[in-house]
């Protein structure tokens, strides 16, 4: 089976990395990859947004399965174009993408089927929104822009001052651009947050292994969000009992929802929760796999992820079994110095040959060049190194053992993984 695989961070080189677990696996290309993928996959020079020349190389190249993994192309309707060239295509079409790629889509569809999630208005109106929370002093809140603005475009309101400041800074400096047309102004809720991956093929679904991931920048939850600093599976707080309520209050009924809409599903749908005092309730949720979740779900999954991209494709989910391993992981990422605002590119890095490795420990490429046998920074997040263990401790020993041999300069990761709230 010849595999495209669409993107370029740590999650790709997670899934290039389990796809090459595959019996079944031919050739591998990743378009456009980096610099870890491409001592894994064949990695193709398309800019990852280019739908024509994606589609016009799986055809040249008799690619059997396109893998769309990022947000921005399957908003796009990436997928859609590869099914109308006849080729297929993991991952859902922009009518479904669309669960992530708007905010008011998904909250009110969530109120439309009664899925738990934070109370909220919506405004198109910088002005109204403004007058909103003011007359109703609703902080702390949270102000959502509508569209996709990489993870950034939440804004978390204390005061009432903030959330004008918030609404202002989206709707009028557009700072996140045309995706601040509209703003979702939601209640502050509290209590662990978890995040559940699943498959599901428009009909079926089938939640992954629980994980947590860590936004914050700096050790306890300090500094700016970021597209997640480090991550573990499974997630203390999910018990099975808090499970069974997601899978019959939330993951069910969105499924079934999407479907009913004449929108199914099919790929990768991520749930990000919260456990309030008042149950389980969504936050969002996201139409793909997520980074750097899918570099501790991933390595747990021991059913043949091909055979997996085949039942949600052909629609016989049901049909097959998918199983975990129990091992823990953990996954810590090493950013540049500086990340998430500005930081520099083209630094050497070391300690990323297979000497210096730790057994059981493996690094996953999120923004590196190679070039003449050696690797440099070529992003915020740069790698995420994870680690398996008989258990948590074990996995997260491992994990900062292997970051502890591997540098470059003004490297930033964060020391307290898997150990905060
Ligand atoms: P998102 O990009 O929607 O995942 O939001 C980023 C982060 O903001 C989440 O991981 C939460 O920590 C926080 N957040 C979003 N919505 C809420 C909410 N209604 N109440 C409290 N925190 C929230
Ligand atoms: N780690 C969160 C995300 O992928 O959006």
């Amino acid at each position: 089976m010849n595999v495209l695989m669409i993107g370029s961070g740590g999650r790709e080189h997670a899934l290039i990395k389990k796809i090459l677990e595959s019996p079944r696996i031919g050739k591998l290309y990743c378009a456009p990859g980096n610099g870890g993928i491409s001592r894994d996959a064949i990695t193709v020079d398309i800019p990852v947004m280019d739908k024509e020349k994606m589609v016009a190389f799986a055809k040249e190249n008799d690619i059997d399965l396109a893998f769309v993994a990022p947000d921005d192309p399957l908003a796009d309707g990436m997928v859609d174009a590869f099914e109308e060239a006849g080729i297929r295509a993991f991952g859902p079409k922009a009518n479904a993408a669309v669960i992530e790629a708007s905010k008011v889509f998904s909250k009110n569809l969530m109120k439309k089927y009664g899925i738990p999630t934070a109370q909220y208005e919506v405004f198109d109106d910088s002005q109204k929104a403004v007058e909103w929370v003011t007359s109703n002093s609703v902080a702390p809140c949270v102000v959502k822009a509508d569209g996709l603005a990489l993870g950034k475009g939440v804004l978390i309101c204390p005061t009432t001052e903030d959330a004008v400041n918030a609404i202002k800074t989206i709707m009028e400096d557009k700072k996140f651009g045309a995706s601040g047309n509209s703003v979702v102004i939601e209640e502050f809720l509290t209590g662990p947050e978890v995040s559940v991956l699943s498959f599901t093929d428009g009909k079926t679904v089938k939640p992954m292994v629980s994980s947590k991931d860590h936004k914050r920048a700096y050790d306890n939850d300090e500094g700016l969000n970021t597209g997640g600093m480090g991550t573990i599976s499974p997630n203390p707080y999910y018990t099975d009992e808090l499970a069974q309520q997601c899978m019959d209050e939330i993951f069910v009924p969105t499924v079934n929802a999407m479907a009913k809409e004449g929108r199914p599903f099919k790929g990768c749908l991520y749930f990000g929760l919260m456990m309030t005092p008042k149950g389980p309730k969504v936050i969002e949720y996201n139409a793909r796999f997520g980074d750097p979740e899918a570099q501790v779900v991933l390595p747990r999954l021991k059913t043949d992820l091909l055979d997996i991209c085949d039942a949600v494709i052909d629609g016989t989910l049901d049909k097959l079994e998918i199983e975990w391993s129990d091992e823990p992981t953990a996954c810590v990422v090493m950013a540049s110095g500086g990340y998430p605002e500005s930081y520099k590119k083209g630094i050497e890095m070391f300690g990323l040959d297979d000497k210096g490795q730790v057994e059981g420990a493996v690094v996953y490429h999120a923004g590196t060049k190679y070039a003449d046998g050696k690797f440099y920074t070529n992003g915020g997040r740069v790698i995420g190194v994870t680690a398996k263990g008989a258990d948590l401790d074990e996995a997260l020993k491992k994990a900062y053992d292997a970051v502890g041999r591997i540098s470059f300069e003004n490297a930033h990761y964060r020391t307290d993984i898997g150990r905060t709230k």
